[in-house]
């Protein structure tokens, strides 16, 4: 079940996906903890990196129980991409330095001409990835959508490229730019993508539970899975696809306290690394996903998004779940 990127030996097929705003380092542990093979942390902008912003130098901060770990950067620009991966490269106890070729937000695709917005030079995307590889020690890979538009599906192309300047993965998510979110991944161009490159491809896109997970590997042949939206408020996911992948087991899903303990758990890892009032405030965004599908949850769902306090937090939260 295990496979290799570079030297570094993965235990399984299921990968965390980076997410802005979620994929810190307690989400990373708490999914790591609950099967996670890889985890990615979320995108840093190569400038911030190198103008030393102080909010940018945070999203760096990691622990080494979260290993293995890809730290991944975002630019457009050859030199200060290079700079930045070098920074990493020194200053970072991650594992991989991965790089953002897939992100559709106006503010990176468009105006930065980064993320997705590197799909339309892929000469560009070969000479940023050889620079980069050539420069620093760590294993570099990419994450790439399946190009920019309806009209431009250039994953294959763009692939070969990536491999040619010596990445060590791919991370396909099967949609172009201009589908954003919406849509289907479509699983044939990461296939393609397989049949055409030799290092290890990462299928993403829409892996909700173990089957839409064996389906993925089995119909594209790619090495690994990565989970995004599926994991908001469900690290326990993980577990979930790797036991459906050993031997077909399909595990009880967490019991209402399973659920309550772990949002307490997240609130307190998150107090721990931001304080309180961050915390509370991201645990607004998190609270919602932990209750999603239990009912008569809409009033908590309410409550936690106006709470200021970790106290007022567990308050709901007890009130809530003792009564069930
Ligand atoms: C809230 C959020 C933030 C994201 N941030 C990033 C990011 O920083 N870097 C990146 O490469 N992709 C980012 N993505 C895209 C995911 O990594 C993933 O490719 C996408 O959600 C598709 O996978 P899924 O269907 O499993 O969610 C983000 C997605 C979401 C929902």
């Amino acid at each position: 079940m295990s496979f290799k990127i570079g030297n570094l030996e993965i235990e399984n097929k299921i990968i965390l996906a980076p997410m802005a705003g979620v994929s810190n380092s307690p989400f990373r542990l708490l999914t790591r903890t609950y099967g996670a093979g890889l985890v990615f942390a979320e995108m840093v902008s190569d400038k911030g990196l190198l103008y030393n912003n102080e909010k940018t130098i945070k999203l760096l901060y990691m622990t080494d129980a979260e290993k293995p770990m890809a730290q991944q950067i975002f630019g457009s620009d050859l030199k200060t991409m290079v700079e930045a991966a070098l920074y990493i490269d020194q200053h970072s106890n991650c594992d991989i330095i991965d790089i953002n070729m897939g992100c559709p937000v106006p503010k990176v695709a468009i105006k930065a001409q980064a993320g997705a917005s590197l799909m339309k030079n892929p000469d560009l995307i070969y000479d940023i990835v050889k620079e980069i590889v050539k420069r620093v020690k760590k294993p570099v890979t990419v994450k790439i959508r399946s190009g920019w538009d309806h009209q431009s599906i250039n994953a294959v192309e763009v692939a070969k490229k990536i491999e040619a300047a010596g990445a060590s993965a791919i991370t396909v998510h099967a949609r172009t730019r201009s589908q954003g979110y919406s849509g289907f991944a479509d699983l044939e161009v990461i296939k393609a993508v397989k049949e055409n490159v030799s290092i290890p491809v990462i299928g993403n896109g829409d892996i909700v539970d173990g089957p839409s997970a064996k389906r993925m590997l089995d119909y594209t042949k790619c090495d690994a899975v990565m989970i995004g939206r599926a994991a908001l408020g469900n690290p326990w996911i993980f577990r979930e696809i790797d036991a459906y992948l050993k031997d077909g087991t399909i595990l009880e899903r967490p019991s209402l306290h399973e659920i309550k303990d772990m949002m307490v758990a997240h609130l307190e890892s998150l107090i721990d690394l931001k304080g309180e009032h961050t915390a509370i405030l991201e645990m607004r965004s998190h609270g919602p996903w932990y209750l999603k599908g239990i009912e008569h949850a809409s009033n908590l769902r309410k409550q936690l998004s106006q709470t200021r306090t970790k106290d007022e937090f567990i308050t709901h939260l007890d009130a809530f779940f003792n009564k069930k």
